[in-house]
């Protein structure tokens, strides 16, 4: 039987990321986690919770009471993220979090409490991670690297019709606005700064259909498990 790899995605907000790593997982038959889900869980139970995250006592206090889990949901055909049980996949694509996740994505306590967890999810291989740090960081020394890349006028469109579809009254400068904030948070934070690995491969995939972009990377996975 072919060896198991590990798969990282990391790259700018809204360039495809996770599109890319649930096609790649289910081809393979590997596990997709969606490390960007886990920031978002500790956002939402932060804002539920009244966490003063500019108290450090209070965030580690806090990430003892967070349970995160992802649940195969076969409906889906995808997992999905479980915060203490309820499942919250859809509650943190909201865009009241992704006004506050980088700021939060930047404190070390979180980060630390994440990254655990992505240790262990990768321990079998077998699994497409995707996010930010997960080629630098996380996981080093993964076989294989995508850092996804897209001209920020598709990143916004694409991110405005996704969310169109679940807030119609969104605006595209609500949209531009977020993701460029993001993006500048995520690449000049003090740890793990979103870059690309010196062997992560890059692909800009601008003017390239899912399709397209799914098989150059798929031809990727395939060489790196076939020269395990
Ligand atoms: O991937 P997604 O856009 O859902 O991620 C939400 C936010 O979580 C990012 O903007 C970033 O601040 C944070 N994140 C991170 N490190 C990761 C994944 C996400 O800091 N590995």
């Amino acid at each position: 039987m072919a060896k198991k790899i590990i798969i990282t995605i990391d790259g700018w907000s809204s360039a495809g990321k996770s599109t890319l790593a649930k096609q790649l997982a289910r081809e393979l038959g590997y596990v997709y986690v969606d490390s960007g889900a886990m920031y978002r869980a500790v956002t939402l139970y932060f804002l539920r919770n009244h966490i003063d995250w500019t108290d450090k006592t209070e965030v580690q206090n806090a990430l003892k009471d967070i349970q995160l889990d992802f649940r195969f949901n076969e409906m889906s055909g995808s997992s999905e993220i479980h915060l203490n049980d309820e499942n919250v996949e859809y509650l943190i694509r909201d865009l009241v979090i992704a006004e506050k996740v980088s700021e939060i994505a930047s404190i070390k306590e979180v980060r630390a409490f994440a990254v655990t967890q992505q240790h262990k999810l990768g321990t079998k291989k077998g699994i497409v991670m995707d996010g930010r740090d997960i080629g630098t960081v996380v996981f080093p020394h993964a076989e294989l690297k995508i850092f996804m890349v897209a001209d920020s006028a598709v990143r916004v469109e694409r991110r405005f019709k996704e969310m169109y579809k679940k807030k119609p009254n969104v605006t595209i400068e609500e949209i531009r606005d977020n993701i460029q904030m993001r993006d500048y948070m995520d690449s000049h934070r003090e740890i793990s700064p979103l870059k690309k690995a010196d062997d992560a491969i890059e692909l800009d995939n601008t003017s390239l259909t899912e399709d397209e972009q799914f098989q150059k990377a798929l031809s990727w996975a395939k060489e790196r498990i076939k020269s395990q």
